[in-house]
């Protein structure tokens, strides 16, 4: 059986851009090269020295593993030189990057939020990490970019995707018309579409929170794991907690398999820990694509207006029903009607 390749596919779907003339197709292939050449390395990481800390921090005063560094430079590398993408919003940089200063060929019209490597604390142990990335387009391409250009809306992504580089490595995005996911065939070399028009279940028995931050979280997370743990054959509760700590690990059995994945504000992440550009934004996108529901806690990440690169926020994510459980807890904790609550009305 032979299998559509994403080029292929990136080609066929193309006629969806009345106003891309092949950029963006040439952007995600340009993406997909780079996971292909990360993937190589992180299969056999331990071979290639590449476990372990680079012995360096990055803006967020977290300790860079080596496929930290890695990542970052293979996805800097091939998006400079594919002249796509004109600014990258690297979570392993404090600013930036300008790539028409590293490319003065570069005219490219869009701008790409990345997350290299997500999940970095789990490389050392063999367990599945991916990289995230966001794609948006430039407002005005004849001007010089300007760093505020990359602080957009979520709903104004063109494109969102991940790698899992898991048991197998998985190329999954979207451009605004569903979800599509890519197996990497190693023995071409290619990612071919393996999970066509991806949907998340409405419903799910499986929820994924750190635990360990029990006592940390605000009331209404406290009140909704306690939901999750309780005997109700209705609900087909007590439901199952699965937490790889690797985002992008969670976020692809919820959406494969239906759930809700939780990191809500704690006392040492007031604001919560993930970061909005390039973790919650595009994933946000993704599920929402799928079928799915991505909050704050009430509020509908696609609508916040980013204040800075590094931002981090709330994430509620998964099945639709799911999320609207645990919004339900947030209201009534809150007291407000839901009429106040911007951006979320229930599902019927
Ligand atoms: P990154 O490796 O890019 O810094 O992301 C790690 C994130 C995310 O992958 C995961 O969901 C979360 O950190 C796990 O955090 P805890 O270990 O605090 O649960
Ligand atoms: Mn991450
Ligand atoms: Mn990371």
């Amino acid at each position: 059986m032979t299998f559509k390749t994403l080029g292929q596919f990136i080609i066929e779907k193309q006629a969806d851009f009345p106003y891309a003339k092949g950029e963006l197709s040439r952007l995600l292939r340009d993406i997909g090269i780079a996971a292909k050449i990360i993937n190589r390395e992180v299969n056999k990481a331990g071979l290639a020295d590449l476990l372990g800390e680079y012995g360096a921090q990055n803006i967020q005063g977290e300790a860079q593993k080596k496929l930290d560094v890695y990542a970052d430079e293979q996805f800097i590398e091939a998006l400079s030189r594919g002249c796509e993408c004109c600014y990258i919003a690297s979570e392993e940089h404090e600013n930036g990057i300008d790539l028409s200063k590293l490319n003065t060929a570069n005219r490219g019209k869009y701008l790409v939020c990345i997350d290299p490597l997500d999940g970095s604390s789990n490389i050392d142990l063999n367990v599945s990490v991916g990289t995230i990335f966001s794609i948006y387009r430039r407002k005005d391409s004849d001007v010089p970019i300007r760093p505020e250009e990359v602080l957009q809306c979520g709903i104004e992504q063109v494109a969102a995707g991940y790698v899992i580089y898991g048991s197998s490595t998985m190329l999954v995005y979207t451009t605004g018309k569903g979800v599509n996911g890519f197996t990497l065939d190693p023995s071409i070399g290619e990612f071919c579409l393996s999970h066509p028009d991806m949907t998340i279940p409405e419903t799910g028995r499986t929820y994924s929170v750190n635990e360990g931050n029990y006592l940390k979280f605000p009331q209404y997370i406290k009140q909704y794991i306690k939901y999750c743990q309780q005997e109700d054959e209705r609900t087909s509760r007590p439901y199952t907690s699965r937490y790889i700590g690797s985002m992008v690990a969670d976020i692809h059995r919820t959406l494969v398999i239906g759930g809700v994945f939780l990191y809500p504000e704690t006392s040492n992440y007031p604001e919560g820990k993930l970061r909005l550009l390039y973790e919650c934004n595009p994933m946000a996108f993704i599920i929402e694509q799928a079928g799915g529901r991505a909050v704050t806690g009430v509020n509908r990440i696609l609508e916040l207006k980013p204040q800075h690169l590094h931002q981090r926020i709330p994430i509620v994510i998964g099945s639709r029903t799911m999320v609207d459980k645990v919004c339900e807890f947030y209201i009534q904790e809150s007291d407000q009607t839901s009429s106040e609550v911007s951006g979320y009305t229930f599902s019927g």
